[in-house]
């Protein structure tokens, strides 16, 4: 696959099981066409991971990927999937410590680290999600969160495995709250993101996403600032149509740069 600039995320959550995912897939194939700069990423429930990817077989610009899973291969972990058996129905990717699996789940740096390093073993892309509460932000201690989770992350893996990591900033109090970080707000924390990163040797280009109630209305102007590369989004990724209205502003907005990455 060639290596493409500008990605979209779509994180469906716990929505659209299995029927739903195809008919979905129906629509949204329907009023797109692939691109040969972007990529288009699609996180469903586990339980339609299978039903999607099939879906979308015929896109080379398409991708599925799980929205979490556990670092064991098998083993006696109730509940849990496993990145073989994603891998088994299509998964080329898998999120990794969303904020909703952080705060309601109970998902610590430590087990996002073990993911992250799993993933990277089995070859499917990890996005690792990073952002601040807004008791956080409100405190002052945006950047110091950010770059706990980042770095908890950057001192397990090591500089030539990131050419197959992507990251999200994803504030949380921006998250299905219909509030935004403003454009220069985002910019600045993938800025600081992206400096960390390379003050850690990490010398590869790794791309940041921003999500956080990124809609068809905000999308163009975010993906004007060079440092967002690409969007995370939840509740406005639901509908086929939407969806595929938000990718088509936000592609005629982003000057891309040149090259890209080849995650999936
Ligand atoms: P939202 O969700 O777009 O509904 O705010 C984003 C996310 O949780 O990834």
């Amino acid at each position: 696959m060639s290596a493409r600039a500008l990605i979209f995320a779509a994180n469906w959550k716990m929505n659209h099981g299995p029927g739903a995912a195809r008919e979905y897939a129906q629509k949204f194939l329907a009023l797109t066409a692939p691109a040969v700069d972007r990529s288009l990423w699609f996180f469903p429930p586990a339980v339609s991971l299978g039903a999607l990817s099939k879906s979308l077989r015929t896109r080379p610009d398409a991708s599925v990927g799980a929205q979490n899973v556990h670092w064991e291969p098998k083993g006696a972990f109730t509940g849990e999937v496993s990145i073989p058996m994603v891998m088994e129905v299509g998964a080329r990717l898998v999120l990794v410590g969303h904020s909703e699996r952080r705060q309601l789940f109970g998902e610590t740096d430590e087990q996002v680290v073990r993911k992250t390093r799993a993933a990277i073993k089995a070859g499917v892309t990890p996005l690792v999600c990073v952002g601040e509460t807004l008791t956080e932000r409100e405190s002052g201690r945006t950047e110091q969160v950010v770059l706990r989770q980042i770095g908890a992350v950057l001192q397990a893996i090591d500089g030539a495995a990131w050419t197959k990591v992507a990251l999200a900033y994803e504030p949380v109090w921006a998250i299905g709250t219909g509030k935004n970080a403003t454009p220069d707000d985002a910019a600045q924390i993938h800025e600081v993101i992206r400096m960390e990163l390379g003050r850690k040797g990490v010398s590869v280009r790794v791309p940041i996403l921003y999500g956080g109630s990124v809609n068809q209305e905000n999308v163009g102007l975010l993906l004007t600032r060079p440092q967002i590369d690409g969007v995370l989004v939840g509740g406005a990724s639901l509908d086929p149509k939407g969806w595929a209205d938000l990718v088509e502003r936000g592609s005629r907005a982003k000057v891309r740069p040149s090259g890209g990455y080849d995650l999936v």
